[in-house]
């Protein structure tokens, strides 16, 4: 029987314990798993979720051994309305969320939400969760199970994460180069991308010349192998150990060749993320991209070639604070619907907000004015209908008003670092410590 017979039988307005026993395990089975390969109400280690489903080995079937669960999916009954943006989606997202994020989760790399009437296709990199597709009318179910289907089957290896903020000097060039050579300490392959060809600020602090119209001809050029315009940056250690991590640089084209307007001929919106496509799919386990302040041509394809969005701002600059609630509630989701438009995917989505340049102590005025700012930001938000709390204050529940906020410290180590041409990460362990912090909360398990 299609899903969409499947769906036709089920009662109008179906419960979920009909949805759950009659579509859902039909739904997995038709993205290539068997019976014997879905186990129902697995315990993730924070809550049961409704299906998991993992391939059966020469260890048995994964029905009985329930090791190494590759898909979760949640489900609902047809009296929720799963349409974006509602309620019960907002609820159920943030259930699978939770889901995917337990203790017994690590190896699961795909979420779906559904209620037979809407589905949604989520990946988990890491700790990051961030939605593939749309939530999509199952107008078609059968072709929906095609294209969720087609989508898990190509596992891209990396994550690219844009870092921007609207506001200067907040600390983005900082983070991009200390998140990768963090993340190269900690094994992972990195591409670090200076997509600031303005100012060049990432070859500049590592001591590396601008490139010479490799960037250009990557990015309008239809055949241009993005291999010649990748170099390489190298670490060597009191020890002897070597580590480095791979660079784009910018090149001074990019802002000689053409104005705005004349740039937009050559450079599309999608062209970075084109480009990125093959190197993203197999090389490298992050691709982290130094983002303009600003919100044109550079930044907007900066923010459409990503994943996710991480938005470094500052205690004490109200600016840097709204623009990052204005990047959640405005320019995203422009972004967004361009990607939906051109790609049918869902577009990238934000992180959190990284207090960077952090003090140690603040003072209780000065932390009350900050906090109230930031609860204006958050009203802001909701008048547009977005909850901005979970990206100022991530540890935040519903039962505990934490004020926790993610933050990079003020360090002598990370402001010396530019003239050193070194990544305070690598040559500070303190610094190294404070990435890797940063990194185990929110990019990496273990
Ligand atoms: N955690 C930190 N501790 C000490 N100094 C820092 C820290 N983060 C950034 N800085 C310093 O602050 C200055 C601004 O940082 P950075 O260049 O990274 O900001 P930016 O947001 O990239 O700026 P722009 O908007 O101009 O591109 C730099 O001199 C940098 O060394
Ligand atoms: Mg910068």
């Amino acid at each position: 029987m299609s899903l969409k017979e499947i769906i036709d039988q089920l009662p109008d307005g179906a419960e979920e314990a009909f949805v759950e026993r009659e579509f859902t395990p039909a739904f997995i089975q038709a993205l290539g798993f068997t019976k014997d390969d879905i186990f129902f109400q697995f315990p993730t280690g924070a809550g049961p979720v409704d299906h998991a489903a993992g391939k059966s080995t020469e260890n048995g079937r994964f029905i009985d051994t329930r090791r190494d669960p590759y898909l979760y999916v949640e489900t609902k009954g047809q009296d929720k309305d799963l349409a974006e943006g509602q309620k019960e989606y907002v609820k159920v997202v943030d259930q699978l969320k939770r889901y995917l994020l337990g203790d017994k989760s690590e190896s699961v790399q795909w979420g779906i939400i559904t209620n037979s009437l809407h589905a949604q296709l989520f990946r988990k990199h890491g700790k990051v969760i961030y939605p593939v597709t749309p939530c999509l009318e199952c107008s078609d179910p059968d072709g929906i199970a095609r294209k969720f289907r087609e989508r898990m089957n190509i596992v891209p290896r990396g994550l690219t994460i844009a870092i921007y903020n609207n506001k200067g000097g907040v600390g983005k060039t900082t983070t991009t180069i200390n998140l990768a050579a963090a993340l190269t300490v900690l094994g992972k392959r990195v591409l670090a991308i200076d997509f600031d060809p303005n100012q060049q600020d990432l070859g500049d602090a590592l001591g590396l010349p601008p490139s010479q119209g490799q960037m250009w001809r990557m990015l309008t050029e239809k055949n241009a192998d993005i291999c010649e315009s990748i170099t390489s940056y190298e670490y060597k250690f009191r020890s002897g150990e070597k580590v480095g991590f791979d660079l784009i640089l910018s090149d001074a084209k990019m802002v000689s060749e053409a104005d705005e307007v004349g740039l937009r001929q050559y450079v599309k919106d999608h062209s970075l993320l084109k480009t990125l496509e093959s190197v993203k799919q197999t090389k490298y386990d992050y691709i982290l991209i130094d983002v303009p302040p600003n919100w044109r041509v550079f930044s907007q394809q900066a923010v459409y070639a990503a994943d996710v969005v991480l938005m470094p701002a500052r205690h004490d600059n109200l600016h840097s604070l709204q623009n990052a609630g204005m990047a959640v509630t405005d320019l995203l989701p422009e972004i967004q619907k361009g990607r939906r438009r051109s790609f049918g995917d869902a577009g990238p989505i934000p992180l959190v907000v990284l207090f960077n340049s952090h003090p140690s102590k603040i003072s209780p005025s000065l932390s009350e004015i900050m906090h109230k700012a930031i609860e204006q930001v958050i009203k802001d938000g909701k008048k547009k209908g977005f909850n901005l709390r979970p990206y100022f204050y991530p540890k935040w529940t519903k039962g505990r008003r934490d004020f926790e906020m993610v933050k990079i410290r003020y360090m002598a180590n990370i402001a010396k670092a530019d003239f050193l041409h070194t990544p305070a990460a690598f040559c500070s362990k303190v610094a190294f410590q404070q990435y890797r912090k940063f990194i185990k909360d929110y990019l990496l398990w273990g």
